[in-house]
């Protein structure tokens, strides 16, 4: 039996016939959108290379089934940058040296830009890795990760505020 579904990714809607209720958001943004910027590191939730934006929250989308979110609104790491113009969270990445391999690098700018919506860190390194603890980086590179983190929370937080005064 199919299943039609409708989801908002990257702020374009894109409608799907699903043959089998058991794919996940994981395999439907790389196989059937192409877009494999989000990776698939263990398929079963212990490492965040796969976590996306559902509706401004982050989850690992090897663990979520596309047909649980008819409606939903997805932004992957494709949707970041406006042209050249990059998203702060890449940007102090780029600058701070936050990757090696560059495999985890998708999910823990996804994760990073929930996590700075939460509110949840302040300028807290320590908060910073707990509450990235999901997503794992096998070069180690955590380092310039929370430094990258806490310079592009500073960044949005100055954005917001200029956009709100
Ligand atoms: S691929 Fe989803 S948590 Fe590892
Ligand atoms: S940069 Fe290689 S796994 Fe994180």
């Amino acid at each position: 039996m199919n299943h039609s579904i409708s989801l908002t990714v990257n702020g374009a809607r894109r409608d799907f016939v699903l043959d089998d209720p058991r794919v996940t958001l994981l395999d439907l943004l790389r196989e059937r959108l192409h877009l494999t910027g989000t990776k698939k590191g263990c398929d079963r939730g212990q490492c965040g290379a796969c976590t996306i934006l559902v509706d401004g929250k982050r989850i690992n989308s090897c663990l979520a089934l596309a047909i649980s979110h008819d409606g939903a609104d997805i932004l992957t790491i494709e949707g970041l940058a406006r042209g050249d113009q990059l998203h702060p969270v890449q940007a102090a990445f780029i600058a701070h040296d936050g990757f090696q391999c560059g495999f985890c690098t998708p999910g823990q700018i996804m994760s990073a830009i929930g996590m700075i919506r939460e509110g949840q860190a302040g300028n807290d390194p320590e908060r910073v890795r707990e509450c990235m603890s999901g997503n794992l980086c096998r070069c180690g590179a955590y380092v310039g990760i929370v430094d990258a983190v806490l310079e592009a929370q500073g960044q949005m937080d100055e954005t917001n505020q200029r956009r709100s005064a």
